[in-house]
């Protein structure tokens, strides 16, 4: 039993070089935890509010001292005393002192550093592993230790890279290997055949915020097809998958879905991924539609949910409501969960059990702006989430969590599964 005694935020770079909130918890018995709270670009609608100090002066609006100033003021007051180990009570208190639907007072990213800190402190003062200590915090029952498939995004698109190419990110899956690490090598070589491939083509190898590549391919199609073959001479035909994050919601205008130029509707843009997905052994497509676009989900679901995971990431925004929502409707069968969208990690891992409940995949997430530290790694293990989404195998803020996940496995010996395909309906299921 430790209580909390001090809570010492303060500004810090993520891998952008853009503030966000860095955070350590010391307990009565001297146990501190640190954590890093990262930071989206193609950010949800419907996001809880990263507060922003929007003083031009300072990081170009992008500071975020109010938020660290109200983690070690209000909050850290309200937490001054509380049990460590109760997780859910702390988030509960934060939640209610902060007032508002979206953490839009205090700031989800000053609420969240504290919530993230306080399991890792409380972690250390068990001497228990975060994953462990997440679990048993949670009154989570399972003999199983499932270690996440990693979806590693080898080429990026979108908000994060100048590569001209409207879908987000391009994903390898290594759903037939049998274990974690197994399957990270398997991506790992990928990428390094792929960086090849991409040279040779005189394309550029300079990499995006996710550590994928971002070469001025002029189709999908080639992508995919440059992917395929990378996958093949690596050794790994199937083996390894591919899924996409289409962050749709990015080329949605005026109605229409603006794919390589053409305008399409929701039904058509449905018939090009039904095509890429066939042709080219896709598992799943994230955000394939706009996060407001319900109605063209769940026609998308009826049509494809059957052959295909489709992840809702904009679309449900980690948060327990939007979810309900989407089973409710059939909206989607698969989720994205990322502890900043909605701010503290009771309310994630509410969604995570409410979306496993229902028969939903669950794949725990980084953002594109994130800090060297791997708590997903550590939550993907407790939850059992079956698939973590954590970058390329590039860039030390995406490797440490592949690397924790590494260090995990190797920890719990004969105990740890890999999830394999599992997550995605592959023919392998779960080892
Ligand atoms: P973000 O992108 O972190 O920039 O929001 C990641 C994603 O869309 O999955
Ligand atoms: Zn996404």
């Amino acid at each position: 039993m430790a209580k909390i005694e001090t809570v010492r935020a303060q500004e810090i770079l993520d891998s952008r070089g853009f503030p966000t909130v860095g955070a350590e918890v010391v307990l009565s018995d001297g146990s501190t935890g640190y954590a890093g709270v990262p930071s989206g670009a193609s950010t949800g609608e419907h996001e809880a509010v990263e507060l922003r100090d929007g003083d031009k002066a300072r990081y170009f609006g992008k500071g975020v001292l109010k938020a660290v100033a109200n983690a070690n003021g209000e909050l850290a007051k309200a937490v001054k005393g509380h049990e460590a180990s109760d997780l859910s009570g702390l988030d509960a208190k934060m939640i209610a002192l902060d007032g508002t639907p979206n953490k839009g007072r205090l700031g989800a990213n000053a609420i969240l550093a504290v919530s993230m800190a306080t399991a890792r402190a409380a972690a250390a003062s068990a001497k228990t592993p975060l994953y462990a200590f997440l679990r048993q915090a949670y009154g989570i029952k399972s003999d199983t230790w499932l270690l996440p498939t990693p979806m590693l995004n080898v080429v990026n698109g979108g908000k994060h890279a100048d590569s001209g190419l409207d879908v987000q990110e391009f994903m390898i899956v290594p759903t037939e290997l049998a274990t974690f690490a197994d399957g990270l090598r398997a991506g790992a070589e990928v990428y390094q055949v792929l960086k090849k491939k991409l040279a040779a083509l005189k394309m550029t190898t300079a990499v995006g915020d996710e550590g994928g590549f971002a070469p001025r391919l002029k189709t999908h199609l080639e992508v995919l097809e440059i992917l395929v073959a990378s996958i093949k001479e690596a050794g790994y035909e199937g083996k390894v998958r591919l899924a996409l994050d289409c962050a749709a919601s990015e080329y949605y205008k005026d109605g229409k879905y603006v794919l390589e130029g053409k305008p399409l509707t929701s039904a058509e843009i449905a018939e090009v991924y039904a095509g890429w997905a066939s042709k080219h052994g896709i598992v799943s497509i994230e955000d394939p539609l706009d996060e407001n676009d319900w109605s063209g989900w769940q026609a998308m679901t009826a049509k494809l949910g059957d052959r295909l995971r489709l992840i809702g990431d904009d679309l449900f925004v980690t948060n327990p409501e939007f979810l309900a929502r989407g089973i409710k409707e059939k909206s989607a069968n698969a989720i994205l969960i990322k502890l900043n969208q909605i701010g503290t990690i009771t309310e994630t891992v509410k969604a995570v059990t409410d979306a496993q409940k229902a028969g939903f995949s669950t794949v725990i997430s980084h953002r594109s702006g994130e800090t060297e530290d791997a708590f997903i790694a550590d939550l993907a293990v407790a939850l059992n989430a079956g698939a973590i989404k954590t970058g390329a195998p590039c860039r030390s803020e995406r490797l440490a969590k592949y690397n924790r996940l590494l260090q995990i496995e190797a920890a719990l010996g004969a105990k740890a599964s890999y999830a394999c395909g599992s997550a995605f309906n592959t023919p392998a299921g779960a080892r």
